[in-house]
């Protein structure tokens, strides 16, 4: 083949990621015809694998209709394979030779891999692999991006090394989300948001991620990461970021990294007594899976105190948010699957009701899943009586924008890169903040293993949770339920 105008080039190819994931992604994106004209992929790993062994593990992820059929054989034409060590800079000048006798090109490396090996992949990558002349080159890497503050900083510090920060793309794949996205438009798009949204009128902030299966046989990975790490310190932060920051001066990334770098530092770090951490324990009245708590997983060690649901209440320092509580939560095997931002506005002043009925308003973005925007706020009960109920103004999107296709992360987060915008990356100085906030607190968990209070599988979650959310001014009745069916 010549001319290519990219190479994509998938580093741990025969692994986990690289097939539910990354290939499924390339494979819509080129079906789609949305990948540029002339883009090869190369999958790259130890194992000695053809194209068609390859092409057997992507089988159970990779949706190929019939229609498709003739399209998917296109697919493969693009496709091929390089087995190489992560530490063989030979192995590295082979591929930069396949890579090069595909064309003159841009290259993309995706670093699909355990985090042992990044830092001889990035340097083999470095020294042999680079893009010539005029083409340019970009990294993609996955978290974990460390483990605390020094970690990261160790591996930031190599990365910037070696490359610039325009060819780094840190993936935190929330950000690829629509109503992820959408929270800019939301904020900065609406004369009707933009007033109330500080101190003045919001009580407090909840960012939610509930999942309703627990670790499964993943849990020797778990136990050794926490759910801090898995989602809380990447994950619920970028949420936070987003609601939080200022009003950038323009859409573009720096622009609106710069935000986000800024009101993080605005957040001083967590302290435990503002956290509440939680570890499931089987319901002897559940189903399968339900009737087995963390510790029952063969993979997790005896006795571990590894939280599986932590509710942290953190503060925005600055004349916006000062005072008002952002309480991220997150927990495995609980009793629905829900990411969403819950902003909660303060009480009505000088209430004219019957004391007790006008509840306070919430707007939530419902990240996942049946994406919706929802305003919970007070009506008048239809008819003849005068009393009044809680409702919502709903934008549910399945509703609204029926049959539209919603991309999944992964898609717009390839393209984003092929196409060089990093607003939905995390820049290394966005990365140091995050771990500042969260590294005292993961240190004295680990040192302290404080002990985790059990809440029983299937369940919100333990009730010291609601505790500290209703201490932080947010307060839950569990008089309203809003339905997406309802519309
Ligand atoms: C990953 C975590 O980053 O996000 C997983 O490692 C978690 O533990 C997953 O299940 C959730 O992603 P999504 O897109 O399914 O909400």
């Amino acid at each position: 083949v010549h001319g290519a105008s990219h190479v994509f080039v998938v580093f741990g190819a025969s692994g986990d990621l690289a097939k539910k994931k990354i290939y499924p992604v390339l494979w819509n994106l080129f079906k789609d015809e949305l990948l540029p004209k002339e883009t090869y992929i190369i999958g790259y790993a130890r194992s000695k694998l053809s194209l068609e062994d390859l092409q057997s593990r992507w089988a159970p992820y990779l949706k190929v209709t019939d229609d498709d059929k003739s399209k998917f054989q296109e697919f493969l034409k693009i496709n091929s394979y390089c087995s190489g060590n992560y530490d063989k800079t030979s192995d590295f000048a082979r591929l930069d030779k396949m890579i090069s006798e595909i064309g003159n090109c841009n290259r993309l490396f995706y670093l699909a891999l355990p985090p042992t090996v990044y830092e001889s992949v990035t340097l083999n990558i470095k020294a042999t692999c680079m893009s010539k002349s005029d083409k340019w080159t970009r990294v993609i890497i996955e978290k974990p991006f460390g483990r605390d503050l020094d970690s990261s900083e160790l591996l930031s510090n190599h990365l910037s090394s070696l490359f610039k920060e325009e060819e780094i793309y840190r993936i935190d794949h929330y950000l690829g989300k629509e109503m992820v996205q959408n929270l800019m438009v939301l904020r900065f798009g609406n004369r009707i948001f933009s007033p109330i949204w500080n101190r003045d009128s919001i009580a407090s902030v909840v960012i939610s991620f509930k999942e309703p299966f627990g670790t499964e046989g993943r849990g020797g990975y778990f136990n050794d990461f926490g759910i801090i790490r898995d989602v809380m310190q990447n994950h619920l932060l970028q949420l936070l970021t987003l609601v939080a920051m200022e009003k950038p001066p323009s859409t573009d990334a720096e622009d609106i990294r710069n935000e986000k770098v800024k009101v993080l530092k605005s957040i001083p770090p967590i302290v435990i007594d503002n956290v509440v951490l939680g570890q499931y324990v089987g319901n002897p009245e559940g189903n399968g899976e339900e009737k087995l708590g963390y510790l029952d997983d063969p993979t997790v060690p005896a006795g571990s105190t590894t939280p599986t649901f932590v509710t942290a209440a953190l503060f925005v320092r600055n004349e916006r948010w000062d005072g008002v509580p952002f309480l991220l939560r997150c927990g495995k095997a609980l009793n629905e699957r829900k990411a969403e931002v819950r902003i909660q506005f303060k009480d009505i002043p000088g209430d004219i009701f019957n004391e007790g009925k006008v509840k306070r308003n919430e707007l939530v973005i419902r990240v996942q899943p049946n994406e919706a925007v929802y305003m919970k706020m007070m009506a008048k009960t239809p008819g003849m009586s005068f009393d009044c109920e809680e409702t919502e103004l709903d934008l549910t999107y399945g509703s609204r924008y029926k049959g539209i296709k919603m991309p999944e992360a992964y898609e717009r987060l390839i393209l984003d890169v092929f196409t060089g915008s990093q607003i939905n990356f995390v820049r290394s100085d966005e990365l140091y903040q995050a771990w500042r906030i969260f590294t005292p607190l993961l240190h004295q968990i680990e040192e302290e293993k404080p002990k985790p209070i059990p809440y029983v599988y299937g369940s919100r979650g333990p009730k010291e949770s609601d505790e500290l959310c209703a201490t932080n001014n947010f307060i839950y009745t569990g008089t309203y339920k809003w339905s997406p069916s309802k519309i």
